[in-house]
């Protein structure tokens, strides 16, 4: 149940919410009883999405303080900022695990060339693909990558995302890495979304480095790597496992010597080619493994192992047009828990829409329409580590979608449709539609 608020905290009363996903549900707030709900949702189940109907929530001091049946919420304080849900659907906050949201330029005549036949492989190795939004993030400056990722971030929050996930990986040196963390410092501050950095140096070898991968390696390790941590500008260490990019044994390195650093390891791996980026995975305890287009049913089974989160990026397949989805189906029915990102990027998922890639984890990839609402929620937070966000606990950071629909399916099933009324951050109404 939780605490009631006391008088001198700041108070947020959601109330007259028709059906509330907590994303949390093994136990009542009441007690240790299955929650009955008439949407049969049945709480063994590991998609069951915790629904609450005729629900009220009270956020005190940006986390949440309570929630259950509003016949039976406490009285709160005067003057306490209520919002009235009309009977709609509440959610917790979405969650994008997986961005490369900071970037500049142009790469629609890659869009162009791949439509006549030529491959993101291939285009890659033509000196194109990553090393072309490189070219353009190297010439821009700081301010300038702030500038173009705002209204991004506010489009984002418009569609219910109330934290991302942002790696660098298009700056290749020194300089431009560091500039591109710090950008995402200065988005932090500037608007409510809150980032989660990521450090990608390892997203492909620069074309400077050419024929001398492993000098490029040296370089992120005794270089880059001690500064981003020492300006504690990254959470997590990701490398890009992939014939165009780093072998494994270049991983294992960069990895082992970023957990050093205190940054955790995760991947890009298995997108075109499965070279055995999930076994690492699994042998570092990866927080996550993210595309998995190819990984092979062992590669599922390293994974399993290690209980590192999948994370499956459908536009990105899409985008690209390879016909080959990842295997949502078999890596949840594994028994690992499938997180869905947006990959939103210049060049393989041109698309800022997270609620499409829920869509197309389902019909793509087949999850359920539960798994993939779970997918942008409680496993996106898994994927970064923080058990305080999506789902709602006693507890948890307050972050809430209030939609403009009783299902909250319909996330997940009007594709392209943004059913997101308003969004609240840390207990703080910070989008309403109206304005
Ligand atoms: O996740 N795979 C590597 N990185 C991105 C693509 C980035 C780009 O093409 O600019 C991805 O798909
Ligand atoms: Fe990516």
């Amino acid at each position: 149940m939780g605490d009631l608020p006391r008088k001198g905290r700041e108070v947020l009363v959601v109330r007259n919410i028709g059906c509330l996903v907590t994303g949390n549900p093994w136990k009542s707030p009441q007690g240790d009883d299955p929650w009955k709900s008439p949407q049969g949702d049945d709480p063994k189940r590991g998609d069951a999405l915790g629904l609450l109907t005729d629900a009220a929530l009270i956020a005190a001091d940006h986390l949440v303080s309570w929630y259950g049946p509003q016949a039976e919420m406490p009285a709160v304080p005067l003057g306490t900022q209520i919002l009235d849900a009309h009977g709609n659907a509440v959610l917790p906050g979405l969650i994008d695990c997986h961005t490369h949201l900071v970037h500049v330029g142009d790469r629609s005549g890659e869009f162009a060339l791949r439509a006549r036949g030529q491959t993101y492989l291939e285009i890659a190795a033509a000196g194109g693909g990553i090393m072309a939004t490189v070219r353009a993030v190297r010439a821009a400056s700081e301010e300038h990558l702030v500038e173009t990722a705002l209204p991004r971030l506010r489009r984002a929050l418009a569609r219910g995302v109330t934290t991302i996930e942002i790696k660098s990986g298009y700056g290749l040196t020194v300089d431009d890495e560091l500039k591109m963390l710090r950008a995402m410092r200065s988005l932090s501050a500037r608007q409510p979304v809150e980032i989660v950095p990521t450090f990608l140096g390892a997203h492909t070898v620069p074309t400077e480095h050419r024929g001398r991968p492993d000098r490029y390696v040296e370089l992120l390790v005794r270089d880059l790597l001690p500064q981003v941590a020492a300006q504690r500008l990254a959470r997590f260490c990701d490398v890009y496992v992939e014939q165009s990019a780093f072998s494994v044994a270049q991983a294992r390195t960069i990895l082992t010597a970023a957990r050093e650093h205190g940054l955790e390891p995760r991947l890009h791996t298995d997108q075109f080619n499965a070279l055995g980026g999930c076994a690492l995975a699994a042998e570092l305890q990866a927080v996550s493994a993210d595309h998995l287009e190819a990984a092979r049913p062992r590669d599922i089974r390293a994974l399993r192992r290690a209980d590192v989160v999948a994370v499956i990026m459908p536009l990105c397949e899409v985008y690209l047009g390879r016909g080959r989805p990842a295997p949502g189906r078999a890596l949840a029915d594994a028994g690992l828990r499938v997180a869905v990102a947006s990959d939103f990027n210049p060049g393989s998922a041109n698309c800022e829409d997270l609620a499409v890639a829920a869509t197309l984890a389902v019909s793509r990839c087949k999850l359920t329409v539960e798994e993939a609402l779970l997918g942008i929620t409680r496993h996106a937070a898994t994927a970064l580590g923080r058990d305080d966000l999506g789902r709602l606990h006693v507890g948890a950071q307050c972050d809430l979608v209030l939609l403009d629909t009783p299902s909250p399916v319909r996330v997940v099933s009007d594709m392209g449709a943004n059913h997101v009324d308003r969004v609240v951050k840390a207990g703080r109404l910070v989008h309403s539609r109206d304005g």
